[in-house]
């Protein structure tokens, strides 16, 4: 894995233990709501042109994307960010990157879901228990972002140093990383 140690990052978001504890309060309220946030999510990106022609070009690839969208979504209020959360937040950056979904796609997407899920806290918690609860759910998506933005800043350099132009950069490099992980998993298993 390429990206910075988790305590570089978890600092330069500035999420805390206590905002880990408050995620963890809020875990049973919020994973329920992993199914009804991926059907909302999908219908999101289908209303854009780009991303419904790439999401819908496959035959099952949506409904495939909702199990994977539920996972993500109910790991991500689980409370615990370290490097194993790091590295597989990162390796959904790079599948991304490896489609050619581009980073001005995800931040919005990713402003979509914080929306759907501060919606639901200020529906169901009670006044003074919302500041924190929501200060903490901006903290977490901050990390998803950074890690995001960071499956991207390496995609693109490798695919720059690899001499791609900078608009097929991420995409190429992305296409380097995912190989060199398959390369290592066959000269694991084959040992
Ligand atoms: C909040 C933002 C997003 C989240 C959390 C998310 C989540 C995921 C997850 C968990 C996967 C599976 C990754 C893997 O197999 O390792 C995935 C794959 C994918 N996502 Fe997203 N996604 C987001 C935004 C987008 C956007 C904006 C697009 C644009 C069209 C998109 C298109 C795709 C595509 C094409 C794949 C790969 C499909 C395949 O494996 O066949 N995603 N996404």
């Amino acid at each position: 894995m390429y990206t910075l140690p988790i305590e570089v990052l978890l600092k330069r978001v500035g999420l805390e233990p206590r905002h880990a504890e408050q995620i963890k309060q809020i875990e049973h309220l919020m994973t329920p709501l992993a199914h009804e946030t991926a059907l909302g999510f999908y219908d999101y990106l289908g209303r854009d042109p780009r991303a419904r022609a790439l999401l819908w070009s496959e035959p099952g690839r949506v409904e495939r994307l909702y199990g994977a969208f539920e996972d993500w979504f109910r790991s991500m209020f689980a409370g615990t960010y370290d490097e194993d959360y790091a590295e597989k937040r990162w390796r959904v950056g790079i599948m991304h990157a490896r489609f050619g979904v581009t980073t001005s796609s995800l931040i919005p997407a990713i402003g979509f879901v914080h929306s759907l899920a501060m919606e639901h806290l200020m529906s169901v918690l009670r006044p003074a228990e919302l500041p924190a609860a929501l200060e903490a759910l901006t903290k977490v998506l901050a990390l998803e972002t950074t890690l995001m933005a960071e499956s991207y800043e390496v995609a693109t350099a490798m695919g720059l140093g690899a001499g791609v132009d900078w608009k097929k950069a991420p995409q190429r490099g992305a296409e380097m990383i995912l190989a060199e992980a398959a390369s290592r998993l066959t000269f694991v298993r084959g040992r």
